[in-house]
This record gives structure tokens, C-alpha cells and sequence, in this order.
């Protein structure tokens, strides 16, 4: 497989945390920007695509959602010879997503026995954007630890904790949320809600510091972005 400039790859790793529907939201917008999408999923990460979204076979076309399958490169959780594994693959990031605390546990201790840990370690140690979408409350210290020992080793570490000031009516809308500041990240472009400027253009009323605390929050007039 060759690998020019105009290529866009990114790996996503897929694990054993709630929050499965986050996972599937990012693979279908990357693959609808022409980005080539490497997907591993653990063994509980399997559980939770069943679980979550009701994903019984883990294929390219179940994870591709509404995008182009072919977009979307499905490798086995246990084979440690798969391409992404190499610290040679060329490739714009990983996120892991969502992150459980037991990949975040490996991969602060160096360990790599799946797949999932094995790419993000060899992300980490090429210099290229790892982000975890961790997602466990509340936080242990040990934990907190390992997110420390992470972001200081290059690692970004991204909870999964959507914001509500754009006041999101569904799910999807707390999913688009966070999938677009995982984007962000990642420098890929996007027009998923999450900007605070695009809520006061659409009209949400200023309110300050001294007059907030007679406001019912969510109050205001509703963003159309
Ligand atoms: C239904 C279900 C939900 C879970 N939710 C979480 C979670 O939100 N966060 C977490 O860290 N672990 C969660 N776990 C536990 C992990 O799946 C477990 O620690 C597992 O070993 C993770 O393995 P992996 O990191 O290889 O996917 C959950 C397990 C199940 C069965």
C-alpha cells in the first residue's frame, strides 16, 4: 500500500467503555471527508457496539454508517502484524475512542497485547497525535495517574464530556458535539456544533457574571447551528 501527500489516513481505536456511539459518528464523518479509515476494535469494544448500537457484525459497511465502506479499513484486535501496528505507517493520528480506563492503564505502563494498545504506543512513540477519549466516572487516582504520565509523554487526553451550551436537543447532538472536538484536533474540517461564537450569532442574549445567577439556564433563544 503506498502512501502519497494527498492521502488522509487516521486509525481509530474502538474499546471497551460506554460510548461506542461516539465511535461510529467519527468513523462515518472521516470517511465522508475521503480520509482513510483504519478501525481495531477490542474485545469489549465489540460488546459495546453491540450494546450501544446494535452492531452484531463488526464490518466496514456497520462502522462505515451512511459513508462509503471503502472508505473504512477493519484490521483484527489480535493481529499484531497488521500494518498499523509498524511505526512505518504513515498516517495523520489516532484517537481512541472512547478510551477505557483499562487501554489507558496499558498504554501508561508501556503494554501492548492488542492491537488497540499496540498502534496508539507506536502513535505515541512516531510523535503523531494520540487523543483518548477516555470515559469512566468517577476518576480513581490511579486514573488520574495515568493520564498525567500520558499527556506529559505526548498524549491528548480528551474525556467524553460534551458541552451543553449549545443547548442539544438529542443524543445525537451530545455525540456530534464531542466527535467535533475530537475533529478539531485533529485539524479536520467540520461543521458540527460545537463553537461558542456560532451560539451568540445565533442569538443566544448576553448575560454577565451578576445577573446569571437569576437566569434559568438553557433560557435563552436557540441556536440554529
Ligand atoms: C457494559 C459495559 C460497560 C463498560 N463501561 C466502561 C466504561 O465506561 N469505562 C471503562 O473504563 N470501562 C468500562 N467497562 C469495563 C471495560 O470493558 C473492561 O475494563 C475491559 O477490560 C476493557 O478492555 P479494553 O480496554 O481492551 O477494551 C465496561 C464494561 C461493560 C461490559
Amino acid at each position: 500500500m503506498s502512501w502519497t501527500n494527498r492521502d488522509r489516513r487516521i486509525i481509530i481505536g474502538i474499546t471497551g467503555a460506554s460510548g461506542a456511539p461516539y465511535a461510529v459518528r467519527t468513523i462515518e464523518l472521516l470517511a465522508q471527508r475521503e480520509i482513510e479509515v483504519h478501525v481495531v476494535v477490542s474485545t469489549l469494544g465489540r460488546r459495546l457496539l453491540l450494546e450501544e448500537c446494535g452492531i452484531v457484525d463488526v464490518t466496514a459497511s456497520s462502522l462505515a454508517g451512511h459513508s462509503d465502506p471503502a472508505q473504512v479499513v477493519l484490521h483484527s484486535g489480535r493481529d499484531m502484524g497488521a500494518v498499523i501496528a509498524s511505526g512505518s505507517f504513515q498516517h495523520e493520528g489516532m484517537i481512541v475512542v472512547p478510551c477505557s480506563s483499562n487501554t489507558l492503564g496499558a498504554l501508561a505502563s508501556g503494554m501492548t497485547n492488542t492491537l488497540v494498545q499496540r498502534a496508539a504506543a507506536v502513535t505515541l512513540k512516531e510523535g503523531r497525535p494520540l487523543l483518548l477519549a477516555h470515559r469512566e466516572t468517577p476518576l480513581s487516582r490511579i486514573d488520574i495517574g495515568n493520564m498525567d504520565r500520558l499527556a506529559a509523554a505526548g498524549a491528548t487526553i480528551i474525556p467524553l464530556s460534551p458541552g451543553f451550551y449549545t443547548q442539544p436537543r438529542s443524543i445525537e447532538d451530545l455525540v456530534d458535539f464531542m466527535v467535533g472536538r475530537l475533529l478539531d484536533r485533529l485539524g479536520i474540517d467540520h461543521d458540527l456544533p460545537v463553537r461558542w461564537e456560532d451560539v451568540m450569532l445565533g442569538g443566544q442574549p448576553s448575560v454577565d457574571s451578576e445577573t446569571a445567577s437569576n437566569t434559568v439556564p438553557g433560557g435563552g433563544s436557540r441556536s440554529n447551528t
